[in-house]
């Protein structure tokens, strides 16, 4: 190719998604494969949003609010912070983009987890900054390993919590006291993608923090227990002065007029947040006892999926359950290849994955 292109860019793989369902349709001609791959919410969209939405179909040919102003007013006062503390994107995986465009500089160090969601060594990358990756311990977030790789160079950290691919978590206790070994100039970027799966006597409110650690950014979505993952929403809360750098990179109209209703609606939608979270609880319980008794390695979660060591034949376990239209999550692409993770899904889903899954496991 004669275009040059930015060398450091090389390092960077095109992001690898959960298998689209249209794709196993066409592939395996099955007509209503289940899903169980990208962490979406199982029950659909909550049904407050649907019907805001629908409602606002007619002013699509009107630009978005830039500023989110009701949503952001809601947010605002449904976790009791400043409205200028949000910062609101086309994803929270956005916000993450923003922070990298803002605020890191070339051969600053970032420190991410390993493996982690892919997006976080996107994001340290197109800034040119130098990626330092610490390995889980046992599959879970080396905080000790984390604040040894802490230089004077260190911009930038990215935590998880719970953790994505493994569902791990980390305690209160244990996040204060590494944010109190940290330097301040050292930001945290605390992803919180899945917290509405903690089970709530182990969630605390990070918000919090905010007070004492004001190097702290927490990220949270409405792809996951909003179910609103096709509309793109998800925000950042972070302290004023740094939420206003972010502001200045952000495109004016990144999150979409549908969004921002779907979001303010579904954000009143209580019945649909707790039916989801009970069952993804109930399912989460029953897929680990299920799995465990057929001898299967499941690693404790407080997300919205489990995560799996199926050994060397993850791959074939993997084609073998697509060929049945069952599509989970290979781990290749996280650099655990011996193991599946697998979003929870209703329960009639759930039992279908199991049923299928013993017959292949068993063969
Ligand atoms: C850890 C983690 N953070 C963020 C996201 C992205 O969320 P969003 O859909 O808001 O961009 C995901 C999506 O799977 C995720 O796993």
């Amino acid at each position: 190719m004669d275009i040059a292109v930015p060398k450091y860019l090389q390092q960077l793989k095109p992001y690898v998604a959960g298998k689209p369902i249209a794709e196993v349709q066409a592939q395996y001609g099955i007509s209503s494969p289940t899903k169980l791959a990208s962490n979406e919410n199982p029950l659909g969209p909550s049904p407050k949003a649907i019907e805001a939405i629908s409602k606002a179909l007619k002013d699509i040919h009107r630009y978005p609010d830039s500023h989110c102003l009701s949503l952001r007013r809601k947010l605002a006062t449904y976790l009791q912070i400043e409205e200028r503390q949000i910062v609101l994107g086309n994803g929270s995986d956005e916000i993450m983009a923003l922070i990298g465009q803002a605020l890191l500089l070339p051969e600053e160090e970032v420190i991410t987890p390993y493996p982690a969601f892919s997006i976080y060594e996107k994001v340290a990358v197109m800034a040119q900054a130098r990626l330092f990756k610490v390995p889980l311990k046992e599959l879970k977030i080396d905080l000790k390993k984390i604040r040894e790789k802490v230089s004077s160079k260190t911009k930038l950290i990215f935590l998880t919590n719970p953790h994505n691919p493994t569902g791990s978590f980390l305690e209160k206790e244990e996040l204060v006291v590494f944010l109190k070994n940290l330097p301040s100039s050292v930001l945290v970027v605390l992803d919180e993608a899945y917290i509405d799966f903690v089970q709530p006597q182990r969630r605390f409110n990070s918000i919090a923090l905010l007070e004492n650690f004001p190097n702290l950014i927490i990220l949270r979505t409405f792809s996951k227990a909003y179910g609103l993952a096709g509309l793109r929403i998800g925000y950042g809360i972070l302290t004023p002065e740094l939420a206003r750098f972010l502001e200045t990179v952000r495109y004016p109209f990144n999150v979409n007029a549908l969004a921002q209703i779907g979001a303010t609606a579904a954000l009143d939608d209580k019945d649909f947040l707790e039916k989801t979270q009970h069952t993804i609880w109930e399912g989460r319980q029953f897929l680990t006892a299920a799995l465990t008794s057929l001898g299967v390695k499941v690693y404790p979660s407080e997300a919205n999926f489990l995560l799996i060591y199926v050994g060397k034949k993850a791959k074939k376990i993997y084609e073998d359950l697509l060929k049945k239209g069952i599509i989970v999550r290979p781990m290749v692409s996280y650099a655990l290849a011996d193991y599946l993770r697998i979003s929870i899904g209703k329960p009639e889903e759930n039992q279908a994955f199991i049923e299928t899954f013993k017959e292949i496991w068993q063969k």
